[in-house]
C-alpha cells in the first residue's frame, strides 16, 4: 500500500519545524545541538541511522552527533560517501538491495561546515523527496551551527567581562590598600631598626609578607585580565613587570632587551609572563639578592628570557616542597620550550626558558 504523498510532505515539513525548534531553543553546546537534531530526525522517519559531522580547523571531519539504531553500520562503515561529498561538496545518494545512504554537505557560503549521513538497512526505498529533506535540514544545521557559535562567543565575552571587573576592583580596592600597608610597615621597620626597637625582627618579616602578598596580587589581577592577541608585546610585558617588581621589592633590576623580537601569541605571552613572575617572586622570598638581571632576546629559532639574580643561591639537586620551579618547566614544555635553572650555594640563581617560535631564523 503506497502512502499519499501529500501526508509525507506534511510529515516531511513538520520535521522540519521540529528541527528548527530545536535549534532556536539556543545552546552554546554545539554537540549537543547535533544529537538533538540526529535523534529528533531518526525518531520521526524511522531511518536506521542519521549522523553529523562537523568540519575541524585541520580541514578534517568529526562526528559532532548521531543517532544510530541496532544492527545499522558503524559509523566508519561510512567513511567512503563521506569522503566523497567532501571532495565534491555535492549531495550523494548510494543504494543497493535493502541498503541506501544519503550524504548531503553543510554549507554557509561556499565553505564547508560539515556533513549529514543518513540511511537504513531496510525495506524502505530512497526517494528523491530524502534528497530534498536531507538537503534542506543540511541548511538549517549550517544556520544553528552560527547560533551556537554566537552563544559560545556571548558566554565567553561575558566571562571576560566578568574578569575584568573582577581585576578592575581588586586593583582599585585590596591591592591599593595592600599598597598602603606595605609602606607603613616599611615605615615602621625602619623606625624601629632606629630606636633598636625589640619589635624590629618581626616587623621585617611583615614587610617581606606585604611584599610577597602584593606581588602575588599583581599577578592575580594579570591572570584575570582578557588577554588581547597583539594589544601587549613580549617587550612591553617585561619592561612592564621589571617595573613593578622593583618598586615592591625595592631590588634593582637590570633590564637587557636585545634584538628584533617576533610577535609571539597571545598563549606564549600568558605562558612567559607566569614564568617571570614565578621566577621573580622566588628572588624577593628565597634569594636575598641586591641585583637582578633580566634579559630577552631572540635566539636561533626560539625566544630566550633569563633571571639572574646574585643572591644566596641554592642546591638545585636537593628536593623540596615547592612547586613554582616544576610549574615554570612544565609551562616551558607546554610551549614546545625548555626551562633550565642553574644555582649553588653562595653564587646566585639563573633560571632560563627558550621557547621556539617559527619567526625567528634558524641560525
Ligand atoms: N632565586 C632563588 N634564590 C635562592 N633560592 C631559590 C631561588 N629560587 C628557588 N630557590 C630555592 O628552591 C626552592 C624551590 O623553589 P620553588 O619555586 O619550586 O618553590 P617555593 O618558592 O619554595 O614554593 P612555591 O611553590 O610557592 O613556588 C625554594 O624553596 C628555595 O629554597
Ligand atoms: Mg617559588
Amino acid at each position: 500500500m503506497s502512502i499519499d504523498p501529500v501526508l509525507l510532505a506534511i510529515h516531511d515539513q513538520g520535521t522540519l519545524f521540529e528541527v528548527t525548534r530545536v535549534i532556536v531553543s539556543a545552546t552554546a553546546d554545539v554537540d549537543e545541538l547535533m544529537r538533538r537534531v540526529a535523534r529528533t530526525v531518526r525518531e520521526r522517519h524511522q531511518y536506521g541511522f542519521v549522523l553529523i559531522y562537523l568540519s575541524q580547523p585541520d580541514g578534517g571531519l568529526r562526528l559532532a552527533g548521531g543517532a544510530i539504531g541496532s544492527g545499522e553500520p558503524n559509523p566508519g562503515a561510512l567513511d567512503d560517501i563521506i569522503n566523497r561529498v567532501v571532495a565534491r561538496s555535492q549531495s550523494r545518494v548510494e543504494a543497493g538491495g535493502r541498503l541506501w545512504r544519503v550524504a548531503v554537505p553543510v554549507r554557509d557560503d561556499g565553505s564547508l561546515l560539515g556533513v549529514i549521513a543518513l540511511g537504513l538497512d531496510g525495506p524502505v526505498r530512497v526517494r528523491g523527496r530524502t534528497v530534498m529533506l536531507a538537503e534542506t535540514l543540511a541548511g538549517q544545521i549550517a544556520v544553528g551551527i552560527q547560533t551556537a557559535n554566537l552563544h559560545q562567543r556571548q558566554i565567553e565575552l561575558a566571562a571576560q567581562l566578568e574578569r575584568a571587573r573582577i581585576a578592575r576592583e581588586i586593583h582599585d580596592g585590596i591591592a591599593q590598600s595592600m599598597h598602603a600597608l606595605n609602606l607603613e610597615l616599611e615605615s615602621c621597620a625602619i623606625v624601629a631598626e632606629r630606636d633598636d626597637d625589640p619589635l624590629r625582627g618581626r616587623l621585617q618579616n611583615l614587610v617581606g609578607l606585604a611584599r610577597n602578598t602584593l606581588l602575588d596580587m599583581r599577578s592575580y589581577i594579570y591572570d584575570l585580565s582578557p588577554i588581547v592577541p597583539g594589544e601587549e608585546t613580549i617587550a612591553s610585558l617585561v619592561e612592564m613587570q621589571t617595573r613593578e617588581f622593583q618598586s615592591i621589592s625595592g631590588i634593582p633590576v637590570r633590564l637587557d632587551i636585545q634584538g628584533e623580537l617576533p610577535e609571539l601569541s597571545a598563549s606564549v605571552c600568558a605562558g612567559l609572563h607566569r614564568i617571570l613572575q614565578a621566577a621573580l617572586g622566588n628572588v624577593l622570598r628565597h634569594a636575598v639578592a641586591s641585583e637582578v638581571i633580566v634579559a630577552l632576546a631572540a635566539e636561533s629559532g626560539s625566544v630566550r628570557l633569563s633571571v639572574k639574580d646574585n643572591g644566596i643561591g641554592f642546591d638545585p639537586e636537593r628536593p623540596t616542597l615547592g612547586y613554582g620551579l616544576s610549574n615554570m618547566r612544565h609551562r616551558a614544555e607546554d610551549m614546545g620550550g625548555t626551562f633550565e635553572v642553574s644555582s649553588a650555594i653562595g653564587a646566585g640563581t639563573e633560571g632560563v626558558v627558550r621557547v621556539p617560535v617559527p619567526g625567528v631564523p634558524a641560525r
